[in-house]
């Protein structure tokens, strides 16, 4: 890459999964380590970005030389990603954010035999962050939303790819496919890249490392 074509700029990356609170101990969460996003923080740093790391229950440690704000909910992740995104150059949503979170959070332990056999939960829809942040967009600003899709076939991989970013409005779009043994909690990452016209601009395959250096490429292009 480049040295330094990020020197000035202001990068906010958000990294993790959320969680959703139940009860005083019990969440609804995801299986994102964090390690996407925390290698675009670090590598954004390597080339002289300031660096807002917003994170929600990372696995590995932070990069250092990066500011980091913790978070836990998507209401917290939404909060943190606007407040930081207000000067950003560039804003890069590799956190899994809870689609859902529970209508009622619980002040006690949910005790089984209070509620019997089987038990329902309520869950309400969380705000589309990556939308509103697109949709508050300043001029140059260059947003970035990931997809990670358990669908095998690569075509509808795609049509999944150019709807999303579509509905998103954001500026790229980068598809990784996920299950039970790829994507999260991996080293390794192997990613397409959609503009907003739903283009193919980048396929990469490597390492977390690599693979954010050559997003990071396609982005600061894109930098007025
Ligand atoms: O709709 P989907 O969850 O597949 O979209 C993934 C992208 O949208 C990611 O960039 C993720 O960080 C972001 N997202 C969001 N707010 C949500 C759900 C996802 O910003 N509530």
């Amino acid at each position: 890459p480049a040295q330094l074509d990020l020197a000035g700029r202001r990068v906010v990356v958000t990294a993790g999964g959320t969680r959703e609170p139940l009860d005083p101990v019990r969440f609804l969460g995801n299986r994102s380590s964090g390690r996407q996003g925390v290698a675009l923080a670090e590598a954004a740093a390597a080339r002289g970005a300031d660096v807002v790391l917003i994170a929600a229950h990372l696995e590995i440690a932070a990069p250092a030389g990066i500011e980091l704000r913790e978070v836990s909910t998507a209401l917290q992740l939404q909060e943190a990603a606007a407040l930081a995104s207000a000067d950003a150059d560039i804003v890069i949503m590799a956190a899994a954010v809870a689609d859902y979170r529970p209508v009622e959070v619980s002040e006690g332990k949910i005790k089984k035999d209070e509620r019997g056999d089987s038990m329902t939960l309520e869950l309400v829809r969380n705000p589309d962050i990556l939308a509103g942040l697109a949709a508050a967009k300043k001029p140059g600003q260059v947003v970035v939303g990931f997809a990670a899709e358990t669908e095998p076939d690569k075509a509808a991989q795609l049509e999944l790819g150019r709807r999303k970013i579509a509905r998103k409005g954001a500026d790229l779009l980068v598809l990784n496919r996920v299950g039970w043994t790829e994507g999260f909690a991996t080293e390794r990452n192997e990613i397409t890249v959609l503009d907003h016209a739903a283009d193919i601009v980048l396929e990469a395959a490597g390492s977390k490392l690599s693979v954010a250096h050559r997003i990071l490429d396609v982005i600061a292009e894109r930098l007025s």
